[in-house]
């Protein structure tokens, strides 16, 4: 939790060191100005009002309305301001104007104030300018998936990125935009605009009979914050992460100028790019990424449930299916599993698949066989008496199909507290204690404090395979390439103990269970775009030893911090001025 020290809730912003204008400030841009700039942008700039705001103004019937579509992903993502994973949420769809404990009535928080619902790349350039100009905080918004809060910001004006949509392009043998640079890649590309989701792109690379690397859950964006930052999914383990397909980027940069970044020309950009992460380092229009030829994929699901209220049982089984993983992905399994508690019950569930690279029945067999003898066998004991056990094969054709067997969608939710950590196989093989006594930690209450009323905990096998192989003009953490699986355990704060219920959940999350994943996992890290915010080893957690080169990327192609996010590269210069809400205006560090 960032705890603020009295002084800071005390200063008024003003005192301290240089801030970006927030709305009230004398120097916020006049309504002349944001005029002007709205005529710039041919009409397209959005004054934004909190999406639940009739819910405060007493029009019911449109509360009931925005009620009932709130937590829907691909209703937010028609928003300027619709955030999907938010901690906090200033304007909640209440059934009365009875605000939450310690929070504001309904305002707009730390939601942009204004949005350009940007079409072209003149738009963007627009935007920057006036930020540039005017001493406005700018930020960058595709989908608002992120869980560190890296597309909103207090006061700000965002480049809204949704509505970036020229035409998807396929190319069936990859040539490069630029004729002199010669690309290694004989394979086929997807050119893919900055406001296209991964649904869009995996409807269009099945039309194509090709497989696209991208994300388990279909709402998130593909080039924007996902991809710049690594980007996993159900064929990362047999391709690669998402940032490793990227042959090129367009992109815009605080200086207006429009660059195409590859392995010829801004190759440090380019490198930046592919792992530092979105929202700083300038604004991407579009990347050309790879595509593969479809596989068929064997896949394998697990239920587990407990047959009694003892939870041990469940948790050291789970322990012993974790430390085989790196035996099941090095066969080529790769998905999600995870647990879920409701109430006391604890279950385990994973939707695994390997993507098959010769579609042989003697590939099939030895898959199946891995499986059985290294999972399934060890839980025909319990099976029955103290756990119920479903295991399954099943085959399909094409990866579209596999995929479309699944779920992948998660919906929004708010409140959210999320902690992860890398798993690299030193840590999981034969390490079945430690993995016992790291679940036992994440399921239990620790203390009396206020409590998540549900924990989920994922287990991503998205890494192994592909993944290990370090890949030239990348800057992800290291660890990446050590990594067989993240495992992300997320919690709720119960609304109604307000502000402070957050901080005590989000302290006990941050300092006793990631500090329990960290002791098995010395040395490695975490994913940015699924990190606690709050971690206190951030730096060397999400980019490892890549910052300081990151860091000159930075201030080469943004030397006034016209971009900033929070624990982004190069963000050091400058903080939010925090009061009891957890966000305020951004002012340079004294
Ligand atoms: C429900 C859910 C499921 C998820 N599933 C996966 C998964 O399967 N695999 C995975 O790897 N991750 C997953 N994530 C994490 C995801 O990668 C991050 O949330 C990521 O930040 C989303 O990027 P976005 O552009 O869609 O979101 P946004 O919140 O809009 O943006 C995220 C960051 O990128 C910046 N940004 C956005 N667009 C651009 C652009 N065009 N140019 C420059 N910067 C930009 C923003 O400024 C911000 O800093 C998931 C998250 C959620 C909430
Ligand atoms: C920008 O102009 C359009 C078209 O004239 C208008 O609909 C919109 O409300 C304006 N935006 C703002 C913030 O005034
Ligand atoms: C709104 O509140 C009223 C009265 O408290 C209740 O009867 C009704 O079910 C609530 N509606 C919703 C959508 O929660
Ligand atoms: C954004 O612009 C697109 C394209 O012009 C338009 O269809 C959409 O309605 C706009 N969205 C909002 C919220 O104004
Ligand atoms: C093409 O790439 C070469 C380097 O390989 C570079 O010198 C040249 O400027 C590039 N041309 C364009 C139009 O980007
Ligand atoms: C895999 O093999 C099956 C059975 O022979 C076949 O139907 C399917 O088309 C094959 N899939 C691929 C991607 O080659
Ligand atoms: C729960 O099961 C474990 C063995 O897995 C056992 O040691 C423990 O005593 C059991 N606890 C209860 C309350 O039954
Ligand atoms: C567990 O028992 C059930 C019921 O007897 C059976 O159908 C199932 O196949 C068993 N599971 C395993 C993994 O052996
Ligand atoms: C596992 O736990 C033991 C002691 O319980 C410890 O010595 C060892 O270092 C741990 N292994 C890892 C990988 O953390």
């Amino acid at each position: 939790m960032h705890y603020c020290s009295l002084l800071l809730l005390l200063a008024a912003p003003s005192a301290l060191a240089k801030c970006k204008c927030t709305p009230g400030d004398d120097c916020w841009p006049s309504a002349l100005k944001w005029k002007a700039l709205n005529s710039t942008v041919q009409g397209h700039l959005i004054a934004n009002e909190p999406l639940a705001k009739p819910c405060y103004t007493g029009d019911m019937e449109r509360c009931q309305e925005i009620s009932a579509e709130y937590l829907d992903s691909f209703t937010l993502e028609k928003s300027p301001i619709g955030y999907q994973y938010s901690a906090i949420d200033t304007c909640a769809p209440l059934n009365s104007s009875k605000p939450l404990a310690g929070q504001p009535m309904c305002d707009l928080g730390n939601s942009p104030v204004y949005s350009i619902n940007a079409t072209n790349p003149d738009h963007i350039v627009a935007g920057i300018k006036f930020a540039k100009d005017n001493n406005v905080r700018l930020v960058i918004k595709n989908t608002g998936h992120d869980v560190r809060g890296r597309s909103q910001g207090y006061g700000s004006l965002s480049i809204w990125m949704r509505n970036i949509k020229p035409k998807l392009k396929f190319q069936k043998t990859y040539t490069s935009s630029n004729n002199s640079c010669k690309s290694d890649w004989a394979g086929s590309a997807i050119n893919v605009g900055g406001g296209y989701v991964w649904n869009d792109v995996y409807a269009f690379a099945a039309k194509h009979g090709v497989i696209a690397v991208g994300g388990d859950d279909k709402s998130v964006g593909a080039v924007g914050g996902y991809i710049q930052g690594a980007g996993h999914g159900p064929a990362s383990h047999a391709f690669g992460l998402a940032t490793d397909q990227v042959l090129e980027y367009q992109v815009m940069l605080a200086s207006g100028e429009l660059v195409t970044a590859n392995a010829c020309q801004y190759q440090d950009l380019f490198t930046a790019l592919r792992g530092g992460g979105g929202g700083t380092f300038g604004v991407v229009v579009s990347a050309t990424i790879k595509a593969h030829p479809t596989r068929a994929v064997l896949q394998h699901t697990l239920e587990i449930t407990p047959k009694t209220g003892n939870q041990s049982r469940i948790i050291k089984t789970v322990a012993g299916i974790v430390s085989k993983f790196p035996i099941l992905s090095d066969e080529g399994f790769a998905g999600i599993g995870g647990f879920t508690k409701i109430g006391n019950v604890l279950a385990y569930t994973h939707n695994f698949g390997v993507l098959l690279e010769k579609n042989t029945s003697s590939e099939i067999e030895h898959a199946k066989e891995v499986m059985t003898t290294e999972v399934a066998n060890a839980l025909s004991k319990y099976n029955g008496t103290q756990l119920s056990v479903k295991s399954q094969f099943a085959q399909h054709d094409t990866f579209q199909d596999y995929y479309a067997s699944g779920s992948h969608y998660e919906g929004a939710a708010k409140g959210i507290i999320l902690i992860s950590r890398f798993f690299d196989k030193k840590s999981m093989l034969h390490q079945e204690k430690n993995l016992t006594s790291m679940l036992t930690t994440l399921f239990s209450k620790l203390d009396s404090g206020v409590q998540s009323p549900g924990i989920s905990l994922t287990l991503a096998l998205i890494g192994g395979g592909e993944v290990l192989k370090s890949q030239p003009y990348t800057s992800v953490h290291p660890a990446w390439r050590k990594t067989y699986m993240i495992a992300e355990q997320v919690e709720i704060a119960p609304p109604e103990s307000g502000m402070e219920g957050l901080r005590q959940v989000w302290g006990r999350a941050t300092h006793k269970k990631l500090k329990a994943m960290k002791d098995v996992t010395p040395g490695m890290g975490t994913y940015l775009n699924e990190a606690d915010p709050y971690d206190p080893d951030w730096k060397e957690a999400w980019y490892g030893d890549q910052y300081d080169s990151l860091k000159v990327a930075k201030n080469k192609y943004d030397p006034d911090n016209v971009f900033w996010c929070w624990r982004c590269v190069g963000s050091e210069g400058w903080d939010e001025v925090k009061g009891p809400t957890l966000y305020g205006p951004l002012c340079e560090n004294n």
